[in-house]
């Protein structure tokens, strides 16, 4: 049996998409797409400028900008050691972790046997061109190398005496082993990405950005990854349109315009039953301030609050307040609100903020629980649900960073921006009963005989180059038959194509919903289609 072939009795295993993940299939695609294009339209209205970052970055840059202690990098990331080289991490981490058990010489062999699969492997990566292995730390791994010639030599010189000294020199060469390997620079790990305000940031800095005139304003649309529990509106892998506003000043003008930016793009849409909630969560100065009064008043409460809260009195006792635990809201209810606790500056800018929206005419609901799940955030913080979303209404979520740049290795930078669920956004315009347009036809090309086949070719050609979406049977169909096709795809006209047509070079167009049909030459042909979706759009 060639390679490759499936024995008779063994059944093919049938994949599904991982849990999680999913196709996007016409005719919903055409909504996506209509929807991107509104956003394309809109953003570009408040100039901003597209940006595509790639869906990999460090991991320490969302580690850094996302935060290290909240879920989506601590539970939630996609983190991928690439190929060949997990294998080097994992035994690079076995040696640096490895503890030699006293006296074991069995388990200094074991010790050797790994230092000499990774030497072999690290060998093999550089003979592949990895590019982890350009410049693995050529010092470290002559130091490594070295090492583990000393620790074979010793312990083939000392199988029979295994006194204390050997044993000493034994452990230096262990320890001398784990420092080097540990010094290897073999690459760094990659996530996909969780969300891309960082890769914003990343790229501002990384392009010299802020050499442009400021603020330099960008969105973005695609693809996010996070190991959520997989619930309606919620997925592994889901897509966001993003906008960003980097570098300038932090004048409230600026949040207000960009959360008009959204409301505007939802309102284009007639997204139903959006509401927008408004926080200030402070500064590096009052916000401390707060979460350690926050944290003492939770202490007392510490006995009545669930575990996850408990937990996060340590951690992050602003998540408390995004609790939805049933228990837990009369609590709450009675914790301080840190708009009583901002500083001067972050009160002015939240009640400037206000303002400006309502100069706007943006209505808002100020929600001091509004805490948002992810580090970067300062001052200004924000949220949009919709309608028809279940637990999962959140549609749009984003704040101020101002500093975050400036974290990531970059200068002082103000920043703010947004990113929308567009699953979610999709799900919200269905189930408001917003439905895809149908993949239509507008002609369905019924031809017969081999001349007219020519000629349907030619038609084809010409009708979809004049921008008609077109079918072409790949084969003769008798002419019923062929209607009955362009029915079912919900063609618009059939145009039949015969012996006769081809000859007397005057085509039959059927329009489908009323049964009429009229000849047309090949030129007056295109006109009357134009006419005709001109008045049905
Ligand atoms: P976020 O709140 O984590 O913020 O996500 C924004 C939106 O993405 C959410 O409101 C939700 O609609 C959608 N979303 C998040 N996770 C999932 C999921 N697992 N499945 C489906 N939709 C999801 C950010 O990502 C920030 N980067 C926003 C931002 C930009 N802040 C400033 N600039």
């Amino acid at each position: 049996m060639s390679e490759g072939a499936v024995k008779k009795e063994e059944k093919p295993r049938r994949f599904q998409a991982i849990r999680g993940t999913r196709d996007l299939l016409p005719p919903e695609t055409s909504q996506w797409n209509s929807v991107e294009q509104t956003a394309h339209e809109i953003f570009t209205t408040f100039g901003f400028g597209e940006i595509r970052p790639p869906v990999f970055e460090s991991t320490e840059l969302f580690a850094r900008s996302v935060g290290m202690d909240t879920d989506i990098v601590s539970k939630e990331m996609y983190t991928i050691p690439d190929g060949d080289i997990e294998h080097i991490y994992g035994l690079r981490r076995s040696l640096v972790e490895w503890e030699i058990k006293f006296g074991d010489f069995r388990d200094a062999e074991l010790f050797l046997g790994l230092v000499v699969t990774l030497l072999t492997f690290i060998k093999q990566a550089h003979e592949d061109d990895l590019t982890q292995f350009e410049d693995v730390g050529m010092e470290a791994l002559a130091d490594l190398t070295s090492a583990a010639k000393d620790l074979s030599d010793l312990i083939s010189a000392s199988s029979d005496s295994k006194d204390t000294e050997t044993w000493n020199r034994l452990i230096s060469l262990v320890d001398r082993i784990r420092l080097a390997s540990d010094r290897l620079e073999i690459g760094e790990d990659m996530s996909l990405r969780p969300e891309a305000t960082a890769s914003v940031c990343r790229s501002y800095i990384e392009h010299g950005m802020q050499q442009l005139p400021q603020p330099v304003k960008l969105y973005y649309m695609g693809p996010m990854f996070r190991r959520e529990r997989p619930q309606k509106g919620r997925y592994r892998q889901f897509y966001q349109i993003g906008a960003e506003v980097l570098g300038g000043s932090d004048a409230p003008a600026i949040d207000a315009e960009v959360i008009e930016m959204v409301m505007m793009f939802f309102d284009r849409l007639e997204l139903q039953g959006v509401q927008l909630d408004l926080n200030s969560i402070g500064c590096r100065e009052c916000r401390p301030k707060y979460v350690e009064l926050l944290r003492a008043e939770l202490l007392k409460v510490k006995d009545k609050l669930g575990p996850d809260s408990q937990r996060r009195i340590e951690t992050n006792p602003l998540r408390v307040l995004d609790s939805k635990l049933e228990s837990e809201q009369g609590i709450i209810a009675t914790l301080p609100r840190i708009a009583d606790h901002l500083c001067e500056a972050c009160a002015t800018h939240y009640a400037a903020v206000k303002h400006q929206l309502e100069r706007r005419g943006v209505f808002f609901r100020e929600n001091w629980r509004l805490v948002r799940g992810l580090d970067y955030y300062m001052r200004t913080t924000f949220e949009i649900t919709a309608q028809g979303l279940g637990s999962q209404n959140a549609v749009c979520g984003g704040g101020r960073y101002d500093g975050l740049v400036e974290l990531l290795g970059g200068p002082p930078t103000k920043g703010i921006g947004f990113a929308i669920g567009e699953d979610r956004l999709i799900l919200s315009l269905q189930e408001s009963g917003k439905a895809p347009a149908q993949l239509g036809r507008d002609v369905y090309i019924a031809w017969m005989g081999e001349r007219a086949h020519a000629t349907a070719i030619r038609a084809a050609k010409d009708l979809r180059k004049a921008g008609f979406s077109v079918e072409l049977p790949p084969v003769e169909q008798k002419f019923g038959k062929a209607l009955g096709q362009a029915d079912k795809l919900g063609a618009k006209h059939a145009l039949i194509l015969g012996d006769n047509e081809v000859s007397e070079g005057l085509w039959t167009l059927k329009t489908l919903a009323d049964g009429s049909q009229a000849k047309y030459t090949e030129s007056d042909l295109i006109e009357h289609l134009r006419k005709s979706k001109s008045l049905s759009s």
